[in-house]
Formats: structure tokens, sequence, C-alpha cells
């Protein structure tokens, strides 16, 4: 059983590109789920003046802590993550790295003990270069001793960035020294890299090098809290699909960067749009938020269990963008099971709602559904729709800058059938486009 489980594996596996090669350490097998400081809470280290939003081991613990209280962690969300800004100006004697003392009094270890205790996970943050993005001691020169340092404190995460490399060369050798220094520790430590955002000013990134290396990867520039932001890092990484998507799988993620849900630049509509297209992304979900005060509509949508559900598929395959039409962007991601979401984003910002009907010129992976599939929405809200023909041209209202998210499955006799019409390939194809030349006749908008 299990060896033909095997064989199947790596039949799929070469079927489609054969990124065989992976770094081995069995963590992150769906995306990871989290929270990061970064993109609330920044460098902010005045503790004197700001006691309660300081990067510091407060901080951690009281998110810790609302993480167990707050149904985040019974949700998935399982890593707390410290970003920059974190460490003292210097290393100690022996050349180790420090928590700054006086905004971490207790150490690194204790904090870690700390997120443990309640069953969670502890990232850090370190830069490949002399000196991190914010000017504190870099890992260049010391990575053997900092993964061992990471490993002792028992930190479950590195953040590795990239800021501060002399050439390219050096980048990408300190990206595999430290991902060896990590395994070398005998720690499971998920290693989450910058390594290809940095190069692509330069040259295409090699993804089976960076795929083998690390866990998670960050393409594209810093998420922002807003809209230009969050759609800038989506048509990115639409445009770059056909490189990226290939490569990410169980235990190697392509990272769009984190969720800002929850703050202050993404109307409602636009925070259900970022929640479900990074799970059609299967990206990781690192909120960067403040869970001690958060709007209980944005903690609804980051704690939906079915939007959740398609972000950790374990089929893990992730999703791209499949049509543009009259300024919906539809998306399809695999499923288990033969099934498959999509996500249909309104990006017409003028007006109100606007009708947005299934069938082929819109979504084209309805083809499969000849001659029925069962259609179920997931998001505004979980309703099950039953089994519709090919010809049904049911219609979702969406929001303005909103998103749809629903999930067809297809049931075993179209799926049968599916595989005899592939024999007939040609006869097919041309009734296929002769429907569709009639449903584009309607009006749907
Ligand atoms: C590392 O993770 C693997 C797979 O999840 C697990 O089997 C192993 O026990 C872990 N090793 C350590 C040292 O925790
Ligand atoms: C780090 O600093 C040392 C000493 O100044 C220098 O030799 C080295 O090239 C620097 N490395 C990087 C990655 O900037
Ligand atoms: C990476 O490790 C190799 C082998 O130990 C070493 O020769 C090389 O200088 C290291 N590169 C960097 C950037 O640390
Ligand atoms: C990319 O990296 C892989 C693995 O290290 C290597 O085999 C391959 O030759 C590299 N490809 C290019 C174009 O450099
Ligand atoms: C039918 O159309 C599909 C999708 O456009 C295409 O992949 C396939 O090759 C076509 N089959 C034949 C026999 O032309």
């Amino acid at each position: 059983m299990a060896r033909r489980a095997f064989t199947f594996l790596i039949l799929i596996c070469c079927a489609t590109i054969c990124p065989v090669f992976l770094l081995e350490n069995g963590m992150a097998l769906t995306p990871i789920m989290g929270w990061l400081h970064w993109e609330r809470f920044t460098c902010n280290t005045d503790c004197y003046n700001d006691p309660d939003n300081c990067v510091s081991e407060k901080l951690f613990m009281q998110i810790a802590d609302i993480m167990v209280t707050d149904g985040w962690k019974d949700a998935g969300y399982e890593y707390v993550c410290i970003d920059d800004c974190w460490l003292a100006l210097t290393r100690d004697k022996e050349g180790r790295l420090q928590a700054d003392p006086d905004r971490f009094p207790g150490g690194i270890k204790k904090l870690a003990d700390y997120v443990h205790a309640k069953g969670l996970k502890l990232g850090i943050y370190q830069d490949v270069g002399n000196r991190t993005c914010a000017g504190y001691p870099g890992s260049y020169g010391h990575y053997d001793i900092d993964a061992q340092t990471f490993a002792e404190w028992e930190v479950d995460l590195l953040k590795f960035d990239g800021c501060n490399f002399i050439n390219l060369d050096i980048l990408v050798e300190g990206y595999k020294n430290m991902s060896r220094a990590l395994i070398n520790t005998g720690r499971n430590i998920t290693f989450s890299c910058e390594w290809p955002l940095y190069l692509w000013p330069f040259q295409t990134p090699n993804y089976t090098d960076i795929r083998e290396h690390c866990n998670q990867w960050r393409n594209s520039g810093d998420v922002f809290d807003s809209w230009k932001s969050v759609t800038g890092i989506i048509d990115w990484t639409a445009n770059h699909q056909q490189l990226l998507v290939p490569f990410a799988g169980p235990g190697a993620w392509n990272d769009p960067d984190m969720l800002v849900i929850g703050n202050f630049g993404l109307s409602p509509d636009q925070q259900v749009s970022q929640m479900i297209i990074w799970a059609m992304m299967a990206a990781p979900l690192l909120m960067s938020n403040d869970l001690r005060y958060i709007d209980p509509k944005a903690k609804a949508l980051l704690q939906n269990k079915n939007i959740i559900a398609i972000s950790q598929d374990p089929l893990g395959k992730q999703g791209y963008k499949i049509a543009s039409v009259n300024n919906f962007d539809v998306w399809e991601r695999p499923l288990s099971g033969d099934r498959y979401a999509f996500a249909v984003t309104n990006r017409y910002e003028l007006g109100g709602p606007r009708h947005f009907p299934i069938f082929m010129a819109t979504v084209p992976g309805w083809r499969r559904c000849f001659p029925t599939c069962l259609i179920a929405t997931v998001f505004p809200n979980y309703v099950e729709l039953g089994e519709h023909s090919f010809l049904s041209q049911y219609k979702f209202t969406i929001n303005p800058t909103g998103t749809v998210l629903f999930i067809v499955s297809i049931p075993p006799k179209t799926k049968l059938l599916n595989n005899l019409n592939k024999r007939a390939g040609l006869k097919l194809n041309r009734t296929w486009k002769n429907l569709n030349t009639i449903q584009r006749k309607d009006d749907y908008f």
C-alpha cells in the first residue's frame, strides 16, 4: 500500500515538473500560519514612551496569550514570529548574538519556553549580511554559531533577510550556508528566505536551488497596509506565475508577505480579497496586526475555517490566475478530492456591486464540468448549491475590490466522461468553441 502510494507520487511529480529536491527538514508541509511583528510594529524600540507597542518580550508574550485565549491557535495559527530590531547592538564576548537586554530581559530562550508552554512556536529574524536591514549585527561570518545559538534557544523558525550583501554570489552562498548550518543543529527549524527578492533586480532566481534550501521564500517587496500594495503583490505574482507556481508544494512555498487584515489601510472587502487570494496562492498566513485590539469582522475573516481549509489543502498546489474578464480576476486552485477552488475579484473601482456568471468564457476550468459539477460557495457564506450543468451560468454579486470564493467538485460520472472525452479531443473542442460563442453573446454585467 505504502509502496503503491509512493510510486503514484513519483508519477504525479514527474508528469508535472519533477522538483524532487527540497529542504528535507519535514517543516511547512502546508503553508505555515502565525503572526509576525513587522508590518504593524516595525522597528519601534521606544519602550519608554510606547511601552505597549515596542518590540519587546512583553509584546510577544501578550500575543502568545491571545493566540490561545481568542481562538487563533485553534484556527491553526501556530508561529509567533519576531522580525528585525530584537537584537542588542553588539555580540557577547564569545561572539554570540544577544537580545536587547532592556526590551528582552528574560532572553530569547525564556521567551521560547513561554511560547512553547502555550503549544505555540517561536520564530526569529536575522540577515545574511554584516548588518540587518535596521542596522543590527548580521549573521555574515557567523552562520554556524548563530544557527547553533537559535537551536539552543529552541527557536522554531528563522526569517533570513538579505540586506547589506556585498555581491550576488556571496548572497546565494550565504543562504545556502545558513540552510546547512540550521540542518546541522539537528533541530527542526523552518527556514524562511528572502533570497529571490534580492536577486530579482539583477537576474532571474534559480528556484530549483532555492527550493532545495528554503521552506518559503519572498519574491516581491514588503507588504504595506494598503490596497495598492496588496494588489501590487497579487499582480506581480500573477505575472510571474508560470515560473513560480511549479516550485510550490509541501515543504516549499512562495511567500507574498504578511496579511495586513485588521489594521487601517484595507476596507472590509479588500481584507476579504487579501485573505482569499493568499489562500489561493498557498501563501504562508502570517498576520501582522494587533491581536489585542482587533475588529470582530477582521477576526472572523482571519479565522474563517473554510478559507483556511483551502489554504491548508493537503494536495499543496499553488493556485494561479486563469482569466481576466471584464475587470474580474479569476483564480483557480486545484484541491484534493477532484475539487477546484475558484476566487473572483471585482477589480473595477467604480460603481456598485457587479454580477459575475460562471460559464466557460469566465471560468475556463468550468469545461471540466461536462455534464455537471457540484458547486459550493465558500465566501461570503458556505452554501452548497448542488449540481449545476455546464450551461448553468450561476451568478455571483461582487462588491468593488471584493472577492467571492467557491469550490467546484467533479462528481465521478463527470470525471469518467471527461476521460472518455479526452480521447475524442478534437471533436469535443469544436463543441466547446461553439458553446463559448453562444454564451459570450449573453450580457453578463
Ligand atoms: C523533526 O520533524 C520530523 C517530521 O515532522 C519529526 O519526525 C522529528 O522527530 C523532528 N525532529 C526533532 C529533533 O524534533
Ligand atoms: C563584512 O565585513 C567584513 C569586514 O569589514 C568584510 O570583509 C566583508 O566583506 C563584509 N561582508 C559583507 C557580506 O558585507
Ligand atoms: C560558505 O561555506 C563555504 C564552505 O564552508 C565557505 O568556503 C564559504 O566561504 C561560505 N560562504 C559564505 C558567504 O559564508
Ligand atoms: C539551478 O540550480 C540547480 C541546483 O543547484 C542546478 O542543478 C542548475 O544547474 C541551476 N540552473 C542554472 C540555470 O544555473
Ligand atoms: C482541446 O483544447 C484544449 C484546451 O484549449 C487543448 O489543451 C487541447 O490540446 C485541445 N485538444 C485537441 C485535440 O485539439
